[in-house]
């Protein structure tokens, strides 16, 4: 079985992951390893739709690797990554509200992500579109405000 953490950006997917196994697969690095290039410069070279293709072909490649895998925040755009997430039994969606993740979005400079260029209003509309997706593929969901990554893992590794 693999778990897989899903939720939007600044959810603490990566850092969650990390607590829950040493080796857990980051599909944001396995896809920047396998495009050779920053994520921020594929978008501006190729645009979105091309991300999309390419993250559906390296989810789809790892999803059955059964370790813990934690998706970038847009994996549930495309419709054939949300029939392969409604097929799995261990997703599992962090969930915060727009404000709080705003909030950590800013703070986390070493990141760039190129949706996150747009301003509040345009990335608070992208949450509300998706905040169904999550939610509605979740197999838990776990409230994250004012919880550390140890305690959101030791939530997920009790309900396993
Ligand atoms: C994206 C989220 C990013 C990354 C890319 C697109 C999105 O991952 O995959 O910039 O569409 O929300 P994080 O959720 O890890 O920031």
């Amino acid at each position: 079985m693999t778990l897989i953490l899903i939720g939007f950006m600044g959810s603490g997917k990566s850092t969650v992951a990390g607590v829950l196994s040493e080796n857990y697969v980051d599909l944001d690095l396995e896809i920047v390893r396998k495009i050779g290039m920053p994520i921020a410069q594929f978008f501006e070279k190729f645009g979105e739709a091309e991300f999309r293709v390419v993250e559906h072909q390296v989810f789809s490649e790892l999803i059955d690797s059964g370790g813990v895998i934690a998706t970038g925040g847009g994996i549930v755009e495309s419709p054939e990554n949300r029939e392969l997430l409604a097929l799995q039994s261990e997703v599992v969606y962090l969930k915060a509200n727009f404000s709080s993740l705003w909030q950590r979005i800013n703070a986390d400079k070493k990141n760039v992500r190129p949706l996150a260029q747009n301003g509040a209003e345009i990335v608070e509309k992208l949450y509300e579109k998706r905040k169904k997706s999550y939610q509605g593929l979740a197999d838990l969901t776990v409230e994250v405000a004012d919880k550390s990554p140890e305690e959101i893992a030791q939530i997920i590794f009790d309900w396993q």
